[in-house]
Order: structure tokens, then sequence, then C-alpha cells
């Protein structure tokens, strides 16, 4: 199953994406994290790996990927970025770096100051996905950016499911809403975990953007916001995590 996390910035993508693929790897899963959000540096540490090289850097780089989209846009024609479809195991070297059942890919990062809009990784992500084939123990995450631009860019086309993070914010919220319709126009399942809600923020939440798809509220703790900021990696047993995992396992979330 291939799962999209979105959210708002510093909602808990990340974080939530790295506790599941954890989760996920205890129970012997085969994980595969996309990390599709280029100005993301602390997801490689939360599941205790390196930083793959770009896996853009597969592909020639950013500006023959530039050219080769729009060789085939000039001709009416869609891109063929992949020659045959991959398994997770098929990921070349050194585009992917391996921790136990975790794998991890890093779609592109910005370098440089003034490198120029992230649109060709967007449109690499969306590719990358639907490249990729998984069996009934394999989980595919793809960690985000910021926002909604990613839909604009079709990186949702080949999940199975949408998962958005919405901490306690009037801008969660409103997010929430556009995800909403653009999941139901897209016709792709979407539900919210609230993260870092409880007590009064959590019967705001729920009065804001009601019960029917929330699966599972986080409350803040201290632990995953500590290990977040030394940058280590995630130890961390939650039972709302464990939640999310077991119900996506049964097929009832999905
Ligand atoms: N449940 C939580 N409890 C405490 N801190 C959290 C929790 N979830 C996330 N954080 C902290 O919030 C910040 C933003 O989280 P992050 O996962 O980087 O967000 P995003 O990827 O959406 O931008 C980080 O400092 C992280 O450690
Ligand atoms: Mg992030």
């Amino acid at each position: 199953m291939k799962i999209l996390v979105c959210g708002k910035g510093g909602s808990g993508k990340s974080t939530v994406t790295a506790l599941l693929a954890k989760s996920m790897a205890d129970k012997g899963y085969n994980v595969l994290v996309v990390d599709s959000d280029e100005s993301n540096f602390g997801l490689h540490r939360q599941l205790g790996l390196e930083l793959p090289e770009d896996f853009m850097n597969f592909l020639g780089g950013k500006k023959t990927l530039i050219e080769k989209m729009m060789g085939a846009m000039k001709k009416g024609e869609k891109p063929e970025l992949f020659e045959e479809n991959w398994n997770i195991a098929d990921i070349p070297r050194p585009y992917v770096a391996t921790n136990g059942n975790i794998k991890m890919v890093s779609v592109g990062k910005i370098h440089d100051f003034g490198e120029g809009c992230a649109c060709p990784m967007g449109a690499l992500a969306k590719h990358f996905l639907k490249n990729i084939s998984t069996g009934s123990r394999d989980f595919v995450l793809v960690d985000t950016e910021a926002g909604v631009e990613h839909f604009g860019r079709g990186v949702e086309e080949g999940c199975d499911l949408i998962l958005m993070v919405l901490d306690p914010s009037y801008e969660s919220i409103r997010l929430s809403e556009k995800v909403a319709e653009l999941c139901d126009r897209a016709g792709k399942k979407l539900h919210f975990i609230f993260n870092k809600v409880d007590g009064s923020g959590r019967t705001a939440m729920l009065g804001a953007v009601g019960e029917e798809r929330v699966l599972s509220i986080i409350p803040p703790s201290d632990e995953l916001f500590q290990a977040g900021l030394a940058g280590r990696e995630f130890e961390v047993f939650l039972p709302e995590i464990e939640f999310i995992v077991g119900s996506l396992i049964s097929g009832e979330s999905s």
C-alpha cells in the first residue's frame, strides 16, 4: 500500500511518517519512505539513516530532467522516466538508504540558494510512485512538503490513501477543508490524524472538522519533541501509532 502524508508545515508530517515507518518495520513489513519534501533535513535522522543521494541524480540531475519533460511535452507525449517497473528492492544504490526493514529515498533537496522551482521534483515524485509496485508485505510512505502544492503536481496519483496530519491550529482546520475537497475530486480515501492535540484542543478540533475522518489523536509528547530536537533516531512507542498501523494492516482504514 502507498500512503501519502500531508499537512501544514510543522504539523508533524515527518514525525508521524517516521513513527509509522518504525512501527511497520517492527512488525516485519518492508517500508519505503519517500522524502519528497525538498527542504526537509530531519526525517532520515529520525529513521536512523544517512541521507541517500538525491534520486533526481539517477535521472541525470534537475537540468536533464527538465529537458526530458519539456521535450516530451513539446511532442505532446507523456515523459517516460523509467524503463521498467520496480519493486522496493530494485531501487539502485546510492539512491536508497537502508536500516533493517526501512528504506528511504530522497527525491531531491534544494542545496543552493536560487536553485529555482521545485516543480521537477514534484513531477519526479509522481512518476517514481507510479513506477513502484508494492506487495502485501510492503508499505510506501510519502512525506510531503507543507501545503497542497503536491496535489497540483499529481503526486497523490500513485498513492492508495492520504493521511493528513493536523496540529491544533486555524490553518490546519482550513487546510483540511481544501485537502478533503482535493481528495474527493481525485477519488482518494482520506483520514485525518490529529497531532499534538489533547484537552480543550481536542474538543475544539473535533468540533471544527467533525469526527468522521479522524483516525487517531496523538497527544503532545515530550519524549518525541526531545528526540526530534536532538535529531535522534525514534525509539518512541505510542499506542495511537500502533492503532493506525493496526487498522492499515487489517484493511479497516484503506
Ligand atoms: N506529538 C508530538 N509531540 C511533541 N512534539 C511533536 C509532536 N509531533 C511533532 N512534534 C514536533 O513538532 C515539530 C514539527 O514536526 P515535523 O514532524 O518536523 O513537522 P512537519 O514535517 O509537518 O513540518 C518538531 O519539532 C517535532 O519534534
Ligand atoms: Mg517535514
